[in-house]
């Protein structure tokens, strides 16, 4: 499931055929999965598939990434915009490179520590490659979850954000946390749509709270009318 499963396609391959290096299967996934939640951050997914394969195969590990210039990689994202997106990829990568000897940080609290990798993108790497129970919250979890609970906070406060991610930490999936998340934003930006969900064909409408409470004004109003 998910994104991930369908972007990363042909992502990665021949993680060391050199044979000396160890293969680290999952440092190259975070890696995959850092490239394309960057990319998919401001962009959709549709736009977004194509950029990601051109990016891949220029620079299929973050040891080849380090080692490009900004013009390169400015050029291969041209089109995607937020040119700021680009340049924290590269410097991240080179961070990775020079101070970590190349392997991805586990935990979401040091993944933040890279360039351009903040709460979002750490608990998209965190959960998808390297399967931690982390929560990921974005504004279309936001809205999922504010409608799942029947939750009537401004969803752009800063104080409804924290309680989200604390929200999302309970629900998280302990087995699947990358599938858990991302089904979450894929049912956010497909079922659970900002104005006319999709609330028939949504897979969790049994348990939301908030189409209870519109199916019990709609009948009360039916029954008056
Ligand atoms: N939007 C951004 N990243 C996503 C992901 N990994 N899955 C679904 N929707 C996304």
């Amino acid at each position: 499931g998910g994104e991930h499963d369908e972007i990363c396609k042909g992502g990665k391959k021949e993680a060391s055929s050199s044979g000396d290096a160890a293969t680290d299967f999952e440092g190259e996934r975070a890696y995959a999965v850092w490239v394309s939640e960057i990319m998919l951050q401001q962009t959709r997914v549709a736009t977004v598939i194509s950029y990601y394969q051109r990016w891949m195969s220029m620079w299929p590990t973050v040891h080849a990434l380090a080692q490009a210039s900004q013009e390169e990689v400015n050029t291969v994202w041209a089109g995607l915009g937020y040119y700021r997106r680009a340049r924290f990829l590269l410097e991240g990568a080179k961070k990775v490179v020079q101070d970590l000897g190349g392997k991805f940080p586990r935990t979401v609290e040091e993944l933040q520590k890279v360039p351009g990798i903040g709460s979002y993108t750490a608990g998209a790497i965190g959960s998808i490659a390297f399967k931690q129970a982390v929560p990921v919250v974005d504004g279309n979890v936001i809205r999922v979850l504010c409608r799942l609970r029947a939750i009537s906070l401004n969803p752009k406060a800063s104080t409804t954000v924290k309680l989200f991610w604390a929200l999302a930490s309970q629900l998280v999936d302990d087995h699947r946390p990358g599938d858990f998340n991302q089904a979450l934003m894929e049912l956010g930006a497909t079922t659970c749509t900002p104005t006319s969900p999709s609330c028939t064909s949504c897979p969790i409408s049994s348990q939301c709270t908030a189409l209870k409470l519109v199916s019990r004004v709609e009948k009360k109003v039916a029954s008056v009318t």
